[in-house]
């Protein structure tokens, strides 16, 4: 059993009935949050890189809840340095954690947060997550352009639940992630990343209906909707 609430954004709280993840998420500053970091319980926090709109909330609700961090070494690196507790890995190696397995894989973006006086600090590769849990793969993209080794992700793992995004500008667009869905294959595709910003409007409808021609299933969640998974 799994159940996967959407918390806006590209962030999902995870929940197999025994251990809770985060991934990505952004409720500070997010005008379509409804929930407040103060309130999310977590047991791990999956960081795919360290934009203020994945990153920020996590580190801060680790640090209140002792979850572990899970990330890049450089991410992980970080969130320990702020006093987190924290699992380095890296693109292409995969950890088996209590709840199950957590495999990182490339992305094509930035990794940067802002330091204490304004320098952009750059803190290496984003990624993506396969992650095991409940019995279902689930693939978080994190934010990234559209990549061919995603048919190799495809090939390689059954993948249940795929978490794309759709909003374009800093991510692919709905039209990449129509690729991206044919690549990975998945049993149910979940759009993410869209209409949070002016720069990343994007119908979900649209979308769900052009994948629903390729024969994919399509999950427009909404805000603090959960979806559960036998
Ligand atoms: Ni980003
Ligand atoms: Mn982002």
């Amino acid at each position: 059993m799994v159940k996967i609430r959407f918390l806006g954004h590209a962030g999902f709280h995870i929940d197999d009935g025994r251990t809770k993840l985060v991934i990505d998420p952004y409720l500070t500053g997010n005008p379509l949050a409804t929930e407040k970091p103060e309130d999310i319980e977590a047991d791990f926090v999956l960081l795919t890189h360290a934009h203020g709109d994945h990153a920020a909330d996590g580190i801060a609700i680790a640090l209140r809840t002792r979850a572990t961090v899970i990330s890049t070494a450089e991410l992980a690196g970080w969130a320990r340095q702020q006093g987190a507790i924290a699992h380095s890995m890296h693109i292409g190696g995969a950890h088996e954690f209590p709840f199950g397995r957590v495999k990182l894989t490339i992305a094509h973006h930035g990794s940067s947060v802002t330091g204490k006086d304004g320098e952009i600090v750059s803190l290496g590769a984003p990624c993506g997550m396969l992650v095991t849990i409940g019995g279902r793969m689930i693939y978080h993209s994190g934010d990234t352009g559209l990549f061919y080794d995603m048919k190799l992700l495809g090939d390689l793992n059954a993948i249940d639940i795929a978490m794309l995004p759709i909003g374009g500008n800093y991510t692919m667009d709905a039209v990449d992630a129509l690729h991206a869905v044919e690549f990975l294959n998945p049993k149910l595709v979940i759009p993410m990343h869209y209409n949070t910003f002016e720069v990343v409007m994007a119908d979900p409808r649209v979308f769900a209906v052009e994948a629903r021609k390729l024969g994919m299933d399509v999950k427009v969640m909404a805000v603090g909707e959960t979806l559960e998974f036998e």
